[in-house]
């Protein structure tokens, strides 16, 4: 935020009111600057400045953190032309400012953070944080000792250059595999059981990091993330 600025403009900005509607509330003398009733909405305000508008502080915008228990059909961005996104679920004031960290397909299930901390955002997508996350695939065909090493030590994806990084997988049953993963390369999972023949059925995310999706939340349900699931992520 570059100060001084108009009011309207601060408020338009920081909250879901528009312009026009910031009018209208310091018409009816519900905004204050400095505890002081102000009409006038082009008035410069300072960074310094305690605007209310309506009862809310504007301005404090303390970073806000949520898991989302992703169903099937929904697109993990903020916004899409074809289909409908993981935004669909959240009621909370500017949800246009939060991005998703680290997508799920549409038809995969399961965790997905969301964020309006572009710096903690950063450090669960990029590859140089290492951030582990593990995935529960059901698969077509059960997998032999030497795919499961394979999978593990890296395989090459399709038009790629490099192979993936180790990973784990634990066997849950014949169909059914726990995958851990740093990376999140485009349809990762998928593609690397592509590359050992096989095909995933069904994917769900269960853990990024440190964070496991809680089992309280039904599919479409969010919560916001506790102090120690946001500190996690380091
Ligand atoms: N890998 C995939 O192939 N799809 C996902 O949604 C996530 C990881």
């Amino acid at each position: 935020m570059k100060y001084p600025i108009r009011l309207d403009k601060l408020i338009s900005q920081t909250t879901d009111w528009s312009r026009k509607e910031v009018k209208r509330l310091a018409h009816k003398e519900l905004i204050t600057v400095n505890g002081t009733v102000e009409k006038s909405t082009d008035t410069k305000i300072n960074e310094s400045d305690v605007v209310v508008c309506d009862g809310e502080t504007i301005g404090d915008l303390t970073p806000r953190y949520f898991m989302l228990n992703k169903p099937v059909g929904f697109i993990s961005a903020t916004k899409d032309r074809e289909h409908l996104t993981v935004l669909e679920f959240i009621e909370e004031p500017r949800k246009d400012n939060l991005s998703v960290a680290g997508r799920l397909d549409i038809d995969t299930t399961g965790l997905v953070l969301l964020t309006d901390d572009g710096q903690w955002l950063h450090r669960v997508i990029s590859p140089k944080h290492h951030c582990v996350k593990t995935y529960l695939v059901e698969t077509a065909k059960p997998l032999d000792e030497k795919q499961i090493a394979k999978l593990e030590s890296g395989v090459w994806l399709n038009n790629e250059k490099t192979r993936t990084k180790p990973a784990t997988v634990e066997v849950i049953d014949e169909y059914h595999y726990r995958l851990s993963i740093t990376e999140g390369r485009y349809h990762q999972v998928k593609r690397m059981f592509a590359a050992i023949e096989n095909h995933v059925e069904s994917l769900h995310r269960e853990q990024i990091g440190a964070i496991i999706l809680d089992p309280d939340l039904q599919p479409g349900e969010y919560r916001a993330l506790t102090d120690s699931e946001v500190a996690s992520i380091d």
